[in-house]
């Protein structure tokens, strides 16, 4: 089935839309784009924060759902983050980097989250229903003060308007997450490498733990050298910071 295109000029959050759809069964391919979040939600219960230029929202704010059966979900996030780097960067003139597990940076600064949430679905198939929230701050002012530091995706595509990126990131997108489904992380791995952030870094664990970054395994796990050896760390619900 095709994929339905909604936009609606205000919604509390778009992935809370589709999640609250899925349960109540309604867990059909739709991809979800909003002007405003009211209540937009980002990892680890954070909230997420729109960028506002002079009361406009200035950022590109939307969520994929669709059924998805991978056999390993592991990566997923990464592969979803490597799918919009490269739309958002196709020559990889810019750099837009990715910072484990699920950021996308531009010149040391946070341009957009991903967020990925998955719902059982009602009617009892193995498949889950997969919620992949986006948001981007295209442009907005320095001093805004917001907990997610804003950058300028329009300094360098001063034609970028919500509308254009939408179009320049759902198609391949969609094929990206279908192309997750059959085969995993592995078609990614080298593609994330190159946009790799923290690789070769001094980290720091929320855990406390500090060590090098070793890049990403081929499961996307984050790989640290450690002075009692190489960690690997699978938990998306782990933060970590360049020391
Ligand atoms: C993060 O950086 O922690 C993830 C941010 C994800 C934000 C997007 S905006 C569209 C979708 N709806 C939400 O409420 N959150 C995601």
């Amino acid at each position: 089935p095709g994929l339905a295109v909604e936009v609606v000029d205000e919604i509390d959050s778009t992935s809370s839309e589709l999640m609250r759809r899925a349960r109540e069964g309604r867990a059909q391919p739709v991809l979800l784009a909003a002007r405003r979040q009211t209540a937009g939600r980002g990892r680890m219960g954070r909230a997420w924060q729109s960028a506002q230029d002079a009361g406009e929202p200035a950022s590109l704010t939307f969520s994929l759902g669709l059924p998805l059966l991978p056999r390993d979900w592991s990566g997923l996030s990464l592969a979803v983050g490597v799918s919009v780097a490269e739309s958002l960067d196709p020559s990889n003139e810019v750099r837009v980097a990715l910072k484990w597990p699920n950021d996308l940076w531009v010149e040391d600064r946070k341009v957009g989250g991903i967020l990925i949430e998955t719902a059982l679905p009602q009617d009892g198939t193995a498949e889950r229903y997969l919620v992949i929230g986006i948001g981007i701050n295209i442009g907005a002012r320095e001093d805004t003060g917001m907990s997610t530091a804003p950058a300028w995706i329009a300094q360098w595509r001063p034609d970028a308007t919500a509308p254009r990126l939408l179009r320049e990131i759902v198609p391949p997108l969609v094929a990206h997450v279908l192309l997750f489904g059959d085969r995993g992380f592995v078609p990614f791995a080298e593609r994330f490498a190159q946009r790799d952030i923290l690789r070769g870094r001094e980290v720091q664990l929320s855990d406390g733990t500090t060590g090098r970054c070793a890049g990403v395994g081929w499961g996307g796990e984050l790989l640290v050298q450690t002075p009692a050896g190489m960690k690997t760390i699978t938990s998306a619900e782990v933060s970590v910071r360049p020391t």
